[in-house]
């Protein structure tokens, strides 16, 4: 099996369960021209996306990693139409491209991009006592994940689901041994996840057009 029959697989299963969308196929564009890397999450993770946060009916959506504001878009789109999604992005040519973007799919309304390293904005949210979330997408730098839970963990009430992008990083992250910052911080993410009584979670290796990858679903009690 290889990356070109994933891909095919993925094709037809995003066929089958999606109708084209202008709105996230021109933020794909967008994004591209704008020379961003191509490392949002294909379609079929999007909709995921969306549908865990309508599943779990939330209101205020925190994601972590805005990049292009493809995955913000999908999530966005679960919101009912007083709902928030607060967005964070370090990078602010990323988050000029994701207004735009998040602007021609109508949810500007909704969506706020915050511009800033995201510790620093969680630690000022949690300075502030902000009402806590009910869906948390972290999907910003990997290293920073074990700093990134702990801040959303202050942030959330039980029944928060919290959903974390790239745990496997090609099977990786396994790997005990691995000197990669970005593997040392999803494990050490993964173990605070095993030591919190307070936290419920599984993850799934996925392939398809983003190689081989996973994620990692968690909800607070
Ligand atoms: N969620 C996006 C992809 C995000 S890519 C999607 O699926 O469409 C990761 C993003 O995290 C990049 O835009 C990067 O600039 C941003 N990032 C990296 N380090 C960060 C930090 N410390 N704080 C906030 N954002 C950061
Ligand atoms: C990378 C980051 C992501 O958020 C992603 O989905 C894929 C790759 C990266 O930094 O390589
Ligand atoms: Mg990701």
């Amino acid at each position: 099996m290889n990356e070109q029959q994933w891909t095919a697989m993925d094709e037809y299963l995003c066929d089958r369960t999606q109708t084209p969308d202008e709105a996230l196929e021109a933020a794909l564009k967008a994004s591209t021209q704008a020379g961003l890397p191509a490392i949002s999450v294909a379609p079929n993770q999007g909709k995921l996306l969306q549908m865990l946060a309508r599943m779990s009916g939330a209101r205020r959506i925190l994601e972590l990693g805005t990049l292009g504001g493809y995955s913000t878009i999908w999530l966005a789109r679960a919101l009912p139409v007083d709902g928030t999604l607060l967005t964070l992005e370090a990078v602010e040519h990323h988050a000029d491209v994701a207004r735009g973007n998040i602007e021609r799919a109508g949810l500007s309304g909704v969506v706020s991009v915050i511009v800033g390293d995201a510790v620093d904005t969680l630690e000022a949210f949690v300075r502030d006592g902000i009402p806590p979330f009910d869906f948390i997408f972290l999907d910003a730098d990997k290293q920073s994940y074990p700093a990134y839970l702990r801040l959303v963990l202050r942030l959330s009430r039980a029944g928060t689901v919290i959903v974390a992008d790239n745990v496997v990083r090609q099977g990786r992250v396994e790997d005990a041994d691995s000197i990669d910052p970005d593997v040392i911080g999803v494990r050490r993410f993964f173990d605070m996840l095993a030591a919190d009584a307070h936290v419920s979670s599984t993850a799934i290796q996925t392939v398809g057009t983003k190689g081989w990858d996973g994620f990692s679903v968690s909800i607070v009690s």
